[in-house]
């Protein structure tokens, strides 16, 4: 019997268009003999919707046309499977249920990939796809990573980090912190968000204030870092569970500036003319973005940093494919380790291509890997069925 998979993506997330072309892609990649594949929009509003024509990207330049032509639909647990129900034009009495076996979120950022949806479906004993809601919650936060990433003897690159209302109120102290600690350049970033969105590199007091007033409209905590300006990135990709972690090659992304930037990532480097956006190879997401695969490093290196990613992977009990990103300091050869995605773009479909298993492979173990961690997590006890209230007077 086929499985019903809902891809679910979108979301209310500066990422949402990334996640509409990562989610397009693994749709087309899932093997339609094993699995129903049930596309889950959720709009920039945060309401769901599925239908057919939501998959087809084109769709997308007209959002209203393409909500107005797709069902809504409303997620019930109150039947004897899960069940996603249409809601054909708000008639209530006719809603149509649609079973499903397994929720597949490629959603990136806030609500879709830090753990908030991961919650609902753990509430709602959904099995679904990726690391799990406490995996998802620290890793977004890349201030908790760090912390979190020093204590298992990783490196990462020194910082200072500030709540933005401190930034509010106390500007000049924080600024006098920050100097006292670093000389510049610098790096400002979101604590929480992805696709390079608030990152900036600053030189003197007034980028630093420019950026700091940006990040704080994105963002309530404030990452600071010396910037590595000698820099060589390399991300590599792990899959499977805490049992079993495979790793894949190290790539080097191609920057076409100092920071990595959107463009860099989502559209082959092609800046349209708000400087964000969709350059000619945008429907590719990040697989359209310039890459050497595999990097151009040491195989010893190659291996140190592979081994690094499979070390966070485990130790933050990852599940699924995340891809490790790391920051060299090139004048010291320094391996840091900078962040980890949970939901890849592109879901890093091309780490594993030259390795043998294509995007349809990936899609299986991920399903796979998300219905052993359900079995495991129902074996655990959650509560009594001994009710203690029964004497109670
Ligand atoms: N400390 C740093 N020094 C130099 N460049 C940096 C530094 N931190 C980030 N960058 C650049 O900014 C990009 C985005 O930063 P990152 O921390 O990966 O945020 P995001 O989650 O938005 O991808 C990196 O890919 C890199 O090009
Ligand atoms: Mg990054």
């Amino acid at each position: 019997m086929k499985l019903n998979v809902a891809v679910i993506f979108g979301g209310r997330s500066v990422e949402h268009e990334i996640s509409v072309i990562s989610a397009n892609q693994c749709i087309n990649a899932l093997d339609k003999n094993k699995y129903n594949v049930i596309p889950v929009y959720i709009s920039k509003q945060g309401k769901w919707y599925t239908g057919n024509d939501l998959l087809k990207l084109e769709n997308y330049r007209d959002s209203e046309k393409l909500l107005a032509e797709s069902q809504k639909i409303i997620i019930n647990q109150n039947s004897s499977a899960t069940n996603f129900y249409k809601e054909p034009n708000g008639i209530f009495t006719s809603r149509k249920p649609v079973n499903i076996d397994i929720a597949f979120p490629v959603t990136h950022g806030t609500y879709g990939e830090d753990g908030a949806l991961q919650g609902l479906f753990e509430t709602m004993n959904i099995p679904y796809v990726g690391c799990d809601v406490l995996a998802s919650a620290i890793t977004m936060d890349k201030i908790t990573t760090k912390m979190l990433l020093q204590t298992l003897g990783i490196k990462v690159l020194d910082y200072f980090w500030f709540y933005s209302d401190k930034w509010v109120s106390v500007r000049d102290s924080v600024v006098s912190d920050i100097k006292a600690k670093f000389n510049y350049p610098l790096v400002v970033k979101p604590g929480n968000l992805g696709s390079s969105i608030g990152v900036a590199a600053v030189n003197n007091d007034v980028e630093l204030e420019d950026a700091v007033d940006l990040v704080i409209r994105l963002s309530q905590r404030v990452l600071i870092e010396p910037k590595v300006t000698n820099l060589k990135e390399i991300n590599c990709a792990v899959l499977g569970d805490r049992d079993f972690a495979e790793v894949s090659l190290c790539e080097e992304p191609f920057r076409s500036d100092d920071i990595l930037s959107y463009c860099d990532k989502y559209s082959g480097g092609m800046k349209n003319k708000s400087g964000i956006g969709l350059g000619k190879n945008a429907n590719s997401g990040m697989s359209g973005a310039k890459r050497k695969i595999p990097a151009e490093i040491s195989s010893k290196m190659s291996a140190e940093i592979q081994a690094i990613a499979k070390q966070a992977f485990i130790n933050l009990n990852c599940n699924g494919v995340v891809r490790v990103d790391f920051l060299i300091d090139q004048n010291t050869n320094e391996i840091y380790l900078c962040e980890l995605n949970t939901i890849p773009g592109s879901l890093a479909f091309y780490l594993w291509e030259p390795l043998g298993r294509d995007f349809a492979a990936l899609t299986e173990r991920l399903i796979e890997l998300a219905l052993k961690r359900h079995r495991e997590v129902n074996n655990l006890v959650v509560s009594y069925a001994d009710n203690i209230l029964k004497g109670w007077r």
